[in-house]
């Protein structure tokens, strides 16, 4: 996810290799940012790298796994400043760990962003830490809204936007390669079948970003989009008999606070 956050920075004009280091562990990332133009890679993050980083960097992008992370705020702590703003990913890592790790006083900003920030567009929720400021927050909008949509929420929401936006592309990954099973079986030959659900489904989300007589903060409810393409005891209304009756709309609700369940629990 750190990679996919560089990547889009990068491809989004945002931040310049030179500006950018990182604390790695493993040579085969190493290698992947090197291929990025990304020449100040520091060490592991739990010996030397977190003092390399916090010397280099202002803004510290905290992308480790959740387990790893108490040992890397421990190493971090001793040279967090003022001047330095910790912006963490890590699904599950509270503000409160997150600001007892590093030691109070320390600015941070707990995100919950999603791997399409890859291809710019990304859904990403943040809440501010305790001494963070509005500036801060500018920042953040400006960092993840060069890789997507990007809005800020409480911290006790963050749970839910886990569900929803961080676990929702596998959901719709799913989604995408029913329909193209479903064109398949309907005689499609494979790539073009992948390929019109996977567009089907980016341009009928651009569809509901358009703007209309019914649409609210710039955006048309998807019942309404769906009642416009069902006609009387037409083909589409026939699918949506199917699902219905499958309990699609149900378990996608499931998922999603299931999820949210699940990132509640392992923030223990
Ligand atoms: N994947 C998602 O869709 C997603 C979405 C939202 C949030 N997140 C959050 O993003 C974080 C990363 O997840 P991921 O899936 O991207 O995991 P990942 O691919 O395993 O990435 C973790 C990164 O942390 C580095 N790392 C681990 N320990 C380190 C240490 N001691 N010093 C320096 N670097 C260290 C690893 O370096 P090496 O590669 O060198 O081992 C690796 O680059 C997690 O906290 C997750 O909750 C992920």
């Amino acid at each position: 996810m750190g990679e996919a956050l560089i990547r889009g920075f990068l491809r989004a004009k945002v931040s310049t290799p030179s500006k950018i280091c990182c604390s790695v562990k493993d040579w085969e990332r190493r290698d992947a940012l090197e291929r990025l133009g990304i020449g100040s890679i520091f060490g592991d993050a739990t010996e030397s790298g977190a003092e390399e980083v916090a010397r280099f960097a202002r803004i510290v992008f905290l992308c480790t796994k959740p387990q790893a992370c108490a040992e890397v705020l421990q190493s971090m702590a001793p040279h967090m400043t003022p001047d330095h703003l910790v912006v963490s990913i890590a699904a599950g890592i509270t503000i409160n760990t997150l600001e007892e790790g590093l030691g109070h006083g320390t600015r941070v900003v707990r995100v919950m962003p999603n791997t399409p920030a890859l291809v710019q567009s990304g859904a990403s929720a943040y809440a501010l830490g305790t001494h963070a400021t509005p500036h801060d927050a500018e920042l953040v909008d400006l960092l993840l809204g060069s890789v997507g949509f990007c809005i800020r929420v409480e911290e006790k929401q963050l749970d839910a936007v886990t569900g929803l936006s961080g676990s929702g592309p596998a959901f719709v990954y799913l989604v995408i390669e029913a329909l193209a099973d479903g064109g398949v079986a309907a005689g499609l030959p494979r790539d073009t079948a992948l390929a019109l659900a996977a567009k089907t489904v980016a341009g009928a989300a651009q569809m509901v970003f358009s703007e209309d007589e019914t649409s609210v903060l710039g955006m048309v409810h998807p019942g309404v989009l769906k009642d416009r393409v069902a006609s009387p005891a037409g083909t589409t209304i026939a699918g949506l008999t199917e699902l219905e009756s499958s309990g699609v709309r149900g378990a996608f609700i499931r998922a999603v606070t299931r999820a949210a369940q699940r990132s509640k629990e392992l923030a223990g």
